[in-house]
């Protein structure tokens, strides 16, 4: 391939690639970049002194600069778990390097299609839905594990979780203290964990491609809502009809929980699911107020709809019982 020098964005320079990668870095040829909530990425073509290095490469700028360190930590770390684990078929990048002047890392370009935009075309009726099933069940398998590894020790680290899970919801749903007294379900949080982060590959893998950066403690149910509110959102942008929207929504969220479930002592119990659909609904009525008047427009009727669905189906009828 020929290889054109191109100059890097954003100030980085050879030099800075080299030190970064330990390794003269002789050019670097631009493929694309894209710009994310919290930094910008490169995709680049890189060539070595030494030798072509095969793969692209992505050049992740954090907004933040000192950021850089935390997440190629954390990145060699969550890949030093998750191959400890040996799940078939998934598996976790691992940093090629980072420059701490520039705040930024380097990594391999992985090569597939990000899980949020199959369970996006799955549903729109193509042959994949089972295929999808199983990844989403694979990405709740991993989560599970992730909690299971870093459960809280203290105290002060239950003490963190209730506190944040109180303050979370004891304004806007009726909630009930009965799974606050659930402490151990209490774990080191993974901070932003959904399918956008995982991306499927050629031959069939799922690689997880964004570290957890939060070292608080929460409830499991945390990163749980989040990933399920996350679905959601993809649902949305389906333009299926609303009762088959849930009707997908519904079966790809309960292949999360199943695979969650898989790896949790006992597995998820009624009380664990409730408090799952609290800090869902929690994380809908936010946005719902958060959200400007065109937004509104446009998620009110499938927000409003499965809000009014966590509440009768479970919340309601749940503390009622009691
Ligand atoms: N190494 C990679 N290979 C291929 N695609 C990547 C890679 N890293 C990131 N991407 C793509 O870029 C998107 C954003 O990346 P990433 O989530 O790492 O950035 P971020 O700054 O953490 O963004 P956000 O704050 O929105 O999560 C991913 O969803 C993925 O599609
Ligand atoms: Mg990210």
């Amino acid at each position: 391939m020929k290889v054109t020098k191109t100059p890097l964005q954003a100030n980085i320079t050879l030099d800075d690639l080299s030190e970064a990668m330990s390794r003269h870095i002789r050019s670097a040829r631009l493929i694309s970049t894209w710009k994310s909530r919290t930094s910008i990425l490169f995709r680049y073509h890189l060539v070595a002194n030494d030798s072509c290095i095969t793969d692209d490469a992505v050049i992740k700028l954090a907004k933040e600069s000192d950021v850089a360190p935390l997440f190629f930590r954390s990145m060699q770390n969550i890949a030093e778990f998750v191959d400890s684990l040996s799940i078939p078929n998934f598996e976790c990048l691992r940093p090629l390097g980072m420059c701490r002047k520039k705040g930024f890392v380097v990594m391999p370009y992985v090569q597939g299609e990000g899980l949020d935009v199959l369970i996006k075309n799955s549903c729109l009726g193509d042959d994949r839905e089972a295929i999808v099933d199983n990844y989403i069940e694979l990405a709740g398998t991993l989560l599970g594990y992730y909690h299971q590894r870093f459960p809280a020790v203290d105290d002060a680290q239950i003490k963190e979780a209730q506190s944040d899970l109180e303050t979370r919801l004891c304004d806007t749903l009726p909630f009930d203290h009965n799974f606050a007294c659930n402490t151990h379900r209490v774990a080191r949080s993974y901070g932003d964990y959904h399918p956008g982060h995982l991306i499927v590959t050629k031959n069939r893998k799922l690689v997880l491609i964004d570290p957890p950066l939060s070292e608080t403690f929460t409830f499991i149910y945390r990163d749980i809502s989040w990933f399920c509110y996350w679905l959601l959102f993809l649902f949305l942008r389906t333009k299926l009809f609303l009762s088959n929207y849930y009707k997908a929504y519904t079966r790809i969220r309960a292949r999360f929980l199943k695979g969650y479930s898989g790896v949790l002592s006992g597995g998820l119990t009624a009380i664990d699911r409730l408090a799952i659909d609290y800090c869902e609904a929690f994380l809908i009525q936010r946005c719902l107020r958060k959200c400007s008047f065109w937004q509104r427009l446009y998620y009110l009727l499938p927000l409003t709809h499965r809000l009014r669905q966590l509440q009768t189906t479970n919340l309601y009828l749940e503390t009622k019982q009691k």
